[in-house]
Parts: C-alpha cells; sequence; structure tokens
C-alpha cells in the first residue's frame, strides 16, 4: 500500500511539493485553508508556473487528480485519515511597510494538525521562520491541542525548503536538506520520509541550526545583491557594464557575486534580516548593521532607479512629470508571475511618485494593477524611458525592431536593462542612437 503524506499549505511551494510527492510514489492529501484555492486545485487548475520535463504544473495537478494519487480538502482532518506524516509549507508573512511578521497563519495550522494528530505522527515544518520558535511557539501549540507530549507521543522536526520558484521541481529531488529534530528519533523520522522525496543528501543538525541556517542562507544572498546594487554607482563612474563586469569577476573560482537586477524581491530574500532580527532579543547584545545596511540597500534600489531617470531627463532639460515611464515585466524576478515585494512594482511606484506617467506590460500576470496595459505595443507608444523590470520568456519573441519605433522619436530613450537582456536586442537598430542607460 502506498505511504500517505499530508501536505499544509498549497501555494507556490505546497502545490509543487505535493506533485513532486506523487511522483516519487506517495499518495497526498493536500491541504489549504483558502476556499477558493482549494476549489480552484480539485478543478485542475492553478497559476503556479513550474514547468518540468514538458509538463506545465496544471497538467500534472489534473494527471494526479485523475489518477487518484492527489486529493485535496480544506480540512486538515481529511489528511488524519490517512497520513501519518505532515510536511508544512505555511508561511509567516512579513508586512511590506510595517515590516510586521504575522505567523497566525502558521499558527493556526499547528492547531489544526495538533486537533487530528494521532500517537506516533511525525510533523516537519518546512516553512521558513523566526529561528527558535518552533520550539517556544509552535511545539506548545500542537501539544496543548493534541493533549500530547511531543518527541514522545509524536514527533517533530523542522526542514526548511530550499528550491528557487520556477526551479522547484527539480530542486525538490535533487537538492540536499538540512532536518533538525526536537529529539534525535524526530530528525531521524523526517529524514526517513524527506530522503525518499530527493536524491541528494540529508544533513541531521541541531534544531536551531537548522532554522538559523535557512534565514542565513537568504540572508547572504540579500548581502551579496546589495553589494551588487552598490557596485551599480561605481560601473556608472567607470563607464563600464555591470553585467559583463560580474561575468568577468565570477571567473574566479571561489567568487560568486549575483547579477544585477531592479531589486530584490520574493518571499525568501527579502524577509530573511526581519526573521533573523526577530530571533534577537534587546539583551543579547547581537547587532546585525551589515544585514540591516544591505536590507535597506536593496530595497532603496527602486527609488534610486526613478531618481537616477530623473536625472537623465533633467540633464536634458526635460521633466519626469511629462515623462511616460514603461514597466516591462512586474514579476518578482525574471520568468515569474508571483509578483509578492516585486522591485519592478516598486520601480512603477517610485515613478509614479515622481509625477510620471506609469504603463507595464508583463503577459503572465493577471491585470490587477491599474497601470498594466495588456497589448505591448500601447505600453511602448511614446516611451521616454524603459525599465526591464523581469524579462519573461515571451519577451524572447516579440519583434523590438518593429517595437522601437513607437517609442516617443524626438528624444532619446533611457532604458534601465540591468542584465542587458533588451539592448541585446536593440543595439543593432539603425535608431540604437535614442538608446542610453540611466
Ligand atoms: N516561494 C518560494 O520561492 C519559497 C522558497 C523557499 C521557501 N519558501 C518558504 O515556504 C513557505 C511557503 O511559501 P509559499 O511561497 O508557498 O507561500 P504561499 O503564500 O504561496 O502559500 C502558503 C499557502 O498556505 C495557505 N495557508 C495559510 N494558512 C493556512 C493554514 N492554517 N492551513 C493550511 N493552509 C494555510 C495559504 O492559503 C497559501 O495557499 C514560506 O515559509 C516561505 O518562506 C518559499
Amino acid at each position: 500500500m502506498r505511504e500517505s503524506i499530508g501536505v499544509i499549505g498549497l501555494g507556490y511551494i505546497g502545490l509543487p511539493l505535493s506533485m513532486c510527492l506523487c511522483e516519487r510514489g506517495f499518495r497526498v492529501v493536500g491541504i489549504d485553508t483558502d476556499p477558493d484555492k482549494v476549489r480552484r486545485i480539485e478543478a485542475g487548475e492553478t497559476d503556479v508556473q513550474e514547468d518540468y520535463r514538458g509538463e506545465t504544473l496544471q497538467q500534472r495537478l489534473q494527471r494526479h487528480l485523475a489518477a487518484g494519487n492527489f486529493i485535496v480538502s480544506s480540512r486538515t482532518a481529511v489528511a488524519a485519515w490517512e497520513a501519518t506524516t505532515y510536511l508544512v509549507t505555511v508561511g509567516v508573512p512579513v508586512h511590506p511597510e510595517t515590516k510586521a511578521l504575522c505567523d497566525e497563519p502558521l499558527r493556526m495550522a499547528m492547531e489544526n494538525i495538533g486537533r487530528v494528530l494521532k500517537p506516533h505522527d511525525v510533523v516537519v515544518i518546512r516553512s521558513t521562520v523566526v529561528p527558535g520558535t518552533v520550539e517556544s511557539r509552535y511545539v506548545p501549540i500542537l501539544e496543548e491541542t493534541s493533549r500530547m507530549v511531543a518527541g514522545v507521543d509524536f514527533h517533530v522536526a523542522y526542514a526548511a525548503e530550499r528550491v528557487a520558484e520556477g526551479r522547484a521541481m527539480e530542486e525538490f529531488q535533487t537538492l540536499d536538506i538540512v532536518v533538525g529534530g526536537l529529539t534525535e528519533k524526530c530528525a531521524a523520522l523526517a529524514a526517513q520520509t524527506l530522503q525518499k522525496l530527493t536524491d541528494g543528501q540529508i544533513h541531521i543538525t541541531d534544531l536551531r541550526i537548522a532554522q538559523l541556517s535557512k534565514v542565513i542562507e537568504n540572508a547572504q544572498r540579500d548581502v551579496n545583491l546589495a553589494m551588487v546594487q552598490e557596485l551599480q554607482a561605481v560601473a556608472k563612474a567607470h563607464q563600464v557594464n555591470l553585467f559583463e563586469l560580474i561575468q568577468m569577476v565570477n571567473t574566479h573560482p571561489r567568487v560568486q557575486m549575483l547579477l544585477p537586477s531592479v531589486g530584490v524581491g520574493g518571499y525568501c530574500i527579502p524577509n530573511a534580516y526581519h526573521y533573523l532580527s526577530a530571533s534577537l532579543d534587546d539583551t543579547t547584545g547581537a547587532d546585525l548593521p551589515l544585514f540591516r545596511t544591505a536590507r535597506e540597500t536593496n530595497e532603496g534600489a527602486p527609488q534610486r532607479i526613478a531618481r537616477d531617470v530623473a536625472q537623465s531627463l533633467a540633464d536634458r532639460g526635460r521633466s519626469m512629470k511629462e515623462a511616460v515611464v514603461v514597466v516591462l515585466g512586474l514579476g518578482m524576478k525574471d520568468g515569474s508571475n508571483d509578483i509578492r515585494q516585486s522591485p519592478a512594482i516598486a520601480c512603477a511606484k517610485a515613478f509614479q511618485s515622481l509625477g510620471a506617467v506609469v504603463r507595464a506590460y508583463d503577459p503572465t500576470v493577471a491585470p490587477l494593477l491599474p497601470y498594466q496595459v495588456s497589448n505591448v505595443e500601447d505600453c511602448l507608444r511614446g516611451a521616454d524611458a524603459i525599465v526591464v523590470g523581469a524579462w519573461q520568456p515571451a519577451f524572447d519573441h516579440l519583434d523590438w525592431g518593429r517595437l522601437f519605433g513607437l517609442v516617443n522619436p524626438t528624444a532619446p530613450v533611457i532604458l534601465v536593462d540591468p542584465r542587458g537582456r533588451l539592448e541585446a536586442r536593440v543595439l543593432h537598430l539603425p535608431h540604437t542612437t535614442i538608446l542610453q542607460r540611466a
């Protein structure tokens, strides 16, 4: 008989994880408290883009629903009928403005699991959390609601999810996983299940180290990306292309700088500093000036871009207030339709706050923003500046020669294109003289 597993939370991580588990031979009961999401998933629909080996996530979902490998419900009790292991992928959102952490969804998930938990069950938290809270906040909820003792009657482990959106299906099965258990047995039981998911190595460690290591992985990338942001000014001063500069720097085998962008978005990297600092109370004496500065630098990138473009316009006697600024791609990174904490959207807002007319085009993002235009021609018509917020695969197939004929012909177009993708496609055009980096 097939092993059954409960996946709690069916978002960008939980749904592809469920599909992957189905493919590795599990029967999966997926639980999500959002009734609309449950309804759509049950009907075989999802917007999550995780194409893998010629199949979209939606096609996989339909296949596994039809085969009875995957069932979905809003009630955790449904998972408890057959599953003895729960993988929890419910997040701890950080408020975009106040930076307040909200762990209500994860606490609720723990309560719901606790109510239906059976002796010997295993709960593996895969969400990114404030380090230390598994033992201080979530285990007590499980114990209180189940009236059992963690580490004795049931088992709890932490094993953060490390995949990148867009590559999830492959990375679930290949990345190493760091596991920390409340007890050695908790860790060993979690490792046993997770080893059926990944061909990578399972590293068993202390529960606190497992929680800290996830947050530090992301914070390290935040610092690296902040260095890249700072180097924008260096590259400009030396009149060199930053993208090419970094490619050269990275030819050193012990250097790995990340690539330039209009800012740092998504659910992982921007939140890391906030989780880490929330784990340190005032009595520890620990301060994080480097991580804090990195966060501020990355968060300030869209405003810096808008100011630089305003300056470029002013140098030509033009005002932002009479400019049309186009943002191409609104995802939080290249190839993504996830707009959570998207720097491209922050750019659009920064330009609006300086008085520009902003238009944006992204064929993968649902048209919910007032400045979104569904047609790329209408978007580019009369543009004074173009910001490549995120490069979408569909952009590869556009006729940029024809499209560049639509921009404002009376003045040079300012191009903000950190990875040079658009630039590479328009440099050969007869009117490239209108092209100018911000
Ligand atoms: N998105 C990424 O690229 C990524 C990568 C690595 C790790 N992570 C981590 O994985 C976790 C999930 O991220 P995500 O991007 O999938 O988030 P998400 O917001 O897309 O998904 C979370 C899902 O949980 C559901 N939910 C909320 N409360 C619930 C409850 N009490 N019970 C059941 N379901 C509930 C929500 O409706 C939502 O569908 C986060 O901790 C995140 O930091 C994310």
